[in-house]
């Protein structure tokens, strides 16, 4: 291309910009080519019927990349709502099944299942109980709905007296989380999941060496073909608050600050992610969502492997509330901000909205 002034009649300042080799180093600008100027170029050309603008659309959201979040207790006939998540119960098996079926039949492919177990203790032994209640719920759903994908939290918080994510040594200086010595409990965690017959584990405890311990262990027990969606940049984050009544595992002393991030780095998420990935992990997770869009373009541009986002407790329960207050749209704000996930870059969408989504697309 010849960029001789004369040749376009262009002033020089205009020309340079529209040079590739002139232009900023930030991707997005790279990527859209700068177009013809105005009356030339009329960007509502495009905007004009609904056709047309489906026709141009460049990200979609399908059903098909939904994962809904499920959160399983014992007993029988149990649906205990949660305050703060109109729409989100604990739910004993038997109805975990019915909801799992329903979001299957509405086109949701996945469920998360989290447990609450009857009893707590400082080992965590529920988390790995090979009759604990995520297992039980496990092998129930693979009996009653084979093909729905089964992806199970691998943490320990639901399961400790303390609510901490690993083991908890008292000391002078006040509680430490344990790293090593918490990386064998989620790697039986992990293992007793799979032989359960989950389909994938998604360890969220933010360990460092996690996933190569439960690779490991997973590997040395025969199931080498499990995937692994880790938590890769999982913030420590405000956003978790109404998931921790949800699941009962609101820390009893101090935060979860000295394992989960810190919200104001992003390079060290790059890392995070890195190291995740050269530890075994098939799938990475940024977490929460929509304040981590950054975060989610960024692993996905740099890594190029399957992405998922969470849109966490807290992302829905300000939808539902505003919405309740008749001060939103419920369902182009939960889409709207589902199709931004996609736009950054997230391949999988985990989200507690995830049968109402389906519905909705299905619907069109
Ligand atoms: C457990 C876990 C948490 C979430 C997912 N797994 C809570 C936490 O880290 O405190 C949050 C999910 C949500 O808020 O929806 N480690």
């Amino acid at each position: 291309m010849n960029f001789d002034s004369s040749s376009t009649g262009l002033p020089r300042s205009r020309k340079l910009a529209r040079d590739p080799s002139q232009q900023s180093n930030n991707p997005i600008i790279q990527q859209s080519t700068l177009p013809a100027p105005f009356p030339v170029y009329r960007p509502r050309r495009l905007r004009q019927t609904p056709l047309l603008r489906q026709l141009v659309r460049e990200t979609q959201l399908d059903a098909g990349r939904l994962v809904l979040p499920l959160f399983a207790r014992g007993g029988h006939k149990v649906r205990r709502p949660i305050g703060a998540m109109p729409g989100v119960f604990q739910l004993s098996p038997d109805e975990l099944v019915r909801e799992a079926t329903k979001a299957f039949e509405a086109g949701v492919p996945a469920v998360l299942l989290f447990g609450i177990p009857d009893k707590k203790d400082i080992r965590a032994s529920g988390a790995y109980a090979s009759n604990g209640i995520v297992q039980k719920v496990v092998r129930l759903l693979k009996k009653e709905l084979p093909e729905l994908l089964v992806i199970t939290d691998v943490c320990l918080c639901e399961y400790m007296e303390h609510g901490h994510c690993g083991i908890v040594e008292r000391g002078r200086q006040g509680a430490r989380i344990l790293n090593d010595p918490t990386l064998k409990l989620l790697a039986r965690t992990a293992a007793s999941h799979a032989e359960a017959g989950a389909d994938i584990v998604a360890p969220s405890d933010m360990m460092d060496g996690r996933v190569r311990a439960i690779r490991q262990g997973l590997d040395a027990n025969g199931f080498e073909d499990v995937p692994i969606m880790s938590y890769a940049a999982k913030f420590a984050s405000g956003f978790y608050g109404p998931f921790r009544e949800a699941a009962e595992s609101t820390p009893q002393f101090g935060d979860r600050r000295s394992y989960q991030m810190d919200a104001a780095n992003a390079n060290e998420a790059m890392r995070e992610v890195a190291m995740d990935i050269q530890e075994g992990a098939d799938m990475v997770m940024v977490k929460p969502a929509l304040a981590y869009l950054d975060i989610i373009y960024r692993v996905k541009t740099q890594f190029g492997y399957p992405t998922a986002a969470y849109a966490v407790s807290a992302e829905y329960s300000m939808i539902k509330a505003a919405a309740a207050n008749g001060w939103i749209d419920e369902r182009a704000v939960t889409l709207e901000s589902l199709l931004a996930m996609r736009r950054a870059g997230a391949d999988i969408l985990i989200t507690y909205a995830a049968r109402e989504v389906a519905g909705w697309l299905r619907r069109g």
